[in-house]
């Protein structure tokens, strides 16, 4: 007889937490988590080991080397993406990453917010102002961060549309893998002379710093490039669409707090954003996987277990948070974890920043007493995505009194 692992009984039964959506997830993860920092769940039908405190999640982002990102994203993403920097490990990865993070840097940020996040706001908000509502998941946050992409890589903006569609066919690629497959072909065909066009004639462009950005005589060649453009739509488009839903969605939901928050734009706007990244994290749950058998903070991990980091139940950990629950704006704590952690951590978290924070100023600007619809709470509620890893909600339809 096989002897007894943590893996032989489940603390949850009947739910998969790949698949489904579970309507109160957040109480089921406070609920297993006060029984112990983790819990043995079903995820895509196997036995996977739940990590809920934030001690624990933080520490495994940490231990790259117990729980490579590399191991998942080679079988998950990499036949659609090709090699990213989430599919490589040590110097290859810290190589790569040195090459393709600098436009992205904190510093770096700030100049794309006047010529290119403010006014594609505006430009957003210019189309359906005048109907006196909208429904900001569909006419707002599912176009902003895909077309700050493609006008931050200088992309013609008479090709957005065609853009839009490849970057949603590359975040619904669990649900539909060959119009992934297509769409990440038809954007290597569509963008491969643009690189070399922008190798020869450089402009101020993020295609033309990632073609002509070196160090030390080293610089990404074209496919480290192209895998790069590709993870850019799913990691950073999809992510901050949803942030934005989910900080919304709160926001709508919680008046008091918009009130706040429309009291001193300026003064509370940032802290709005990491108040909703931790309240719902649009990356809930991150799957990795335990390669090798292993003692890992006193649990004995057999070799091959899936392992799900829980941000969404670590960023509510009453521990670190008080009163969790709470969508509070003045709590006033960062929450860099929304972004992962370790050598794989978010690239563009700053960008995302920079995004959301000029997204909502804006917003709130031309939309003033912005108010959701009286029936329209069901579709705002944040619920999961493409499997239940990512989250937000599916329509956030409002209506303004100026
Ligand atoms: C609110 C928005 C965002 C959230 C919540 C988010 C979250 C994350 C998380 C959790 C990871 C770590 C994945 C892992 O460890 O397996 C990650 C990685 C990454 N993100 Fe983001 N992200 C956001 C926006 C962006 C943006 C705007 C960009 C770039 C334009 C971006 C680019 C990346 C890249 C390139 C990686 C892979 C880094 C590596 O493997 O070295 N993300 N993101």
């Amino acid at each position: 007889m096989a002897a007894p692992t943590l893996l032989d009984t489940p603390d949850v039964e009947g739910i998969d937490f790949a698949f489904e959506d579970l309507p109160d997830l957040h109480a089921t993860l406070a609920r297993l988590r006060s029984r112990r920092p983790f819990a043995v769940v079903s995820f895509a039908g196997a036995r996977a080991v739940l990590l809920l405190t934030n001690g624990l999640v933080s520490a495994a982002f940490r231990d790259e080397p117990t729980f490579p990102a590399a191991a998942v994203y080679r079988m998950t993403t990499g036949p659609v993406l090709g090699k990213t920097l989430q599919c490589m490990d040590g110097t290859e990865h810290r190589n790569a990453r040195g090459l393709a993070a600098p436009p992205f840097r904190r510093n770096r940020v700030a100049e794309y917010v006047q010529p290119i996040l403010e006014p594609l706001a505006h430009e957003l908000i210019d189309r359906f102002q005048g109907h006196g509502r909208a429904d900001l998941v569909a006419e707002f946050a599912t176009k902003y961060p895909v077309l700050v992409i493609s006008r931050l890589l200088g992309l013609p903006v008479r090709d957005e549309a065609t853009v839009h569609r490849w970057a949603h066919d590359l975040f619904y690629f669990p649900l539909a893998p060959e119009a992934a497959m297509r769409a990440s072909r038809e954007f290597t065909e569509y963008v491969t002379p643009i690189l070399a066009e922008r190798r020869r004639e450089p402009g101020d462009d993020l295609i033309s710093k990632l073609v002509t950005e070196s160090a030390e005589g080293e610089h990404l060649d074209d496919e480290q490039v192209l895998s790069f453009l590709r993870l850019l739509f799913p990691a950073g488009a999809d992510t901050t669409m949803l942030a934005l839903g989910n900080t919304l969605s709160a926001l709508l939901t919680h008046p008091d707090q918009l009130a706040l928050l429309e009291s001193d734009l300026n003064e509370h706007a940032d802290w709005a954003i990491w108040e909703a990244l931790r309240w719902e994290p649009p990356v809930g749950l991150l799957p990795r996987v335990c390669p090798e058998a292993v003692e890992w903070n006193g649990l004995s991990i057999p070799a091959l277990t899936p392992m799900i980091f829980s941000i969404n139940a670590a960023l509510r950990d009453p521990a670190v948070y008080e009163q969790p629950d709470e969508f509070d704006i003045s709590r006033r704590q960062t929450t860099m974890l929304a972004f992962g952690q370790g050598p794989h951590s978010c690239a563009g978290n700053w960008l995302a920043i920079a995004e959301l924070t000029t997204a909502l100023k804006v917003l709130l600007q031309r939309l003033p007493g912005l108010y959701l619809h009286a029936d329209a709470r069901a579709d705002a509620k944040v619920v999961s995505q493409v499997g239940t890893a990512l989250r937000g909600p599916n329509a956030l339809r409002v209506g303004w009194r100026g």
